[in-house]
């Protein structure tokens, strides 16, 4: 309006699998903004209106999106007016950044796959989890994708050849994604306690370096992150293996070359998944909240849709790095 902008929106088309491998075109949305002076007069429903046209024009069959639970007014946008219903209540995992690295357990063999390798352990063990896209390839062959990183026990009497899509009993695998390179993050406001709990816990481990202890970064200031992608794992002891592998992506992040810029390590994983037992985080600056919401935009998807939204998820999700 006169040359301000007053309103944003963001969408992507793409073909995910959804129940155990059945494949639907989805639409995401994302970055919904309307400057606060402008609000409650129907602009962000006519960007949402328009976006939906674009995902029918382009055959989409379901819409869906990701907000906060306690963001009234987004909520209230999606579900009342425009009918979306809620689907799964993912939670996002943040763990700091610090400058002490994790000693990984020497027992643990952590390897590199190439994309190839990457793409096909992924469509065979990944492959039916809910919102797998079906452009696996196209997200690890992104210059923002670090890379895919296996680990497994040293000496595992059943070593498998991960080239050729052979595992052991035991392993776990994840891709690493640099948000940092996109966008960065910075804290508006920090309480009166929260600016005296970093400052007094970073002055105590500069006088005690040798206490290793675990800094909470500068937040006000911009910062990127990195956010790992397609964790999965089997086998009875896996859950160590992807502890190490989040050791090994921190130490990375805290090792690379931006790492001023890098100041936590972020994954997001269904809600019920047992993996966040695995995942390090703080519970400070993690979020159970998460909650994405569904629409069809065909008729013919509504039976599916009641599936979707009423049975309780049976498979793990996957979430996409581009929707980050
Ligand atoms: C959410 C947001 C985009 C809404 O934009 P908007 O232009 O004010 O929305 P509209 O005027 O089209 O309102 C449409 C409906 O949304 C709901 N709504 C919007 N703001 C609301 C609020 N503050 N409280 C409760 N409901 C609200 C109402 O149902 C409203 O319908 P009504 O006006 O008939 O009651 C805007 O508040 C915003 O930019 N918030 C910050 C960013 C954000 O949270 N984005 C969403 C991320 S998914």
């Amino acid at each position: 309006m006169d040359k301000e902008l007053i309103g944003v929106i963001q969408g992507s088309i793409k073909v995910v699998s959804v129940q155990n491998h059945d494949l639907v075109k989805v639409g995401y949305v994302l970055g919904l903004r309307v400057a606060s002076n402008h609000r409650r007069k129907g602009i962000g429903s006519s960007l949402v209106r328009r976006l939906e046209e674009w995902f029918r024009s382009n055959e989409v069959d379901y819409a869906y999106m990701a907000t906060e639970k306690a963001n009234h007014a987004s909520v209230s946008l999606f579900m009342d007016k425009f009918g979306y219903t809620k689907f799964r209540t993912p939670a996002i995992l943040v763990n700091p950044v610090n400058h002490h690295c994790f000693r990984i357990s020497s027992s643990i063999e952590i390897t590199r796959l190439k994309v190839e390798e990457a793409e096909s352990l992924y469509r065979r063990f990944m492959g039916c989890s809910d919102f797998f896209p079906d452009d696996i390839d196209r997200i690890l062959r992104n210059k923002l994708s670090l890379g895919t990183w296996v680990a497994y026990y040293k000496g595992d009497s059943s070593w498998g050849d991960f080239g050729n899509g052979e595992v052991p009993s035991n392993w776990a695998m994840l891709s690493v994604w640099n948000s940092g390179e996109i966008f960065k993050l910075r804290l508006g406001k920090a309480t009166l306690s929260c600016l005296l709990y970093t400052k007094s816990w970073s002055l105590i481990d500069r006088v005690f370096p040798c206490l290793k202890l675990p800094t909470l970064p500068d937040f006000l200031n911009p910062f990127g992150f990195y956010f790992m992608y397609g964790v999965c794992h089997e086998g009875p002891f896996s859950g160590r293996l992807v502890r190490g592998l989040c050791e090994f992506v921190h130490n990375m992040a805290a090792k690379c070359e931006d790492r001023e810029n890098i100041k936590i390590v972020v994954t997001e994983i269904g809600g019920r998944d047992e993996l966040k037992h695995h995942i390090p985080h703080w519970k400070l600056l993690s979020s159970l909240d998460d909650l994405w919401c569904i629409k069809a935009l065909k008729n013919e998807g509504a039976n599916r849709f009641s599936e979707f939204t009423k049975t309780p998820p049976s498979t793990p999700l996957f979430v996409d790095p581009r929707e980050v």
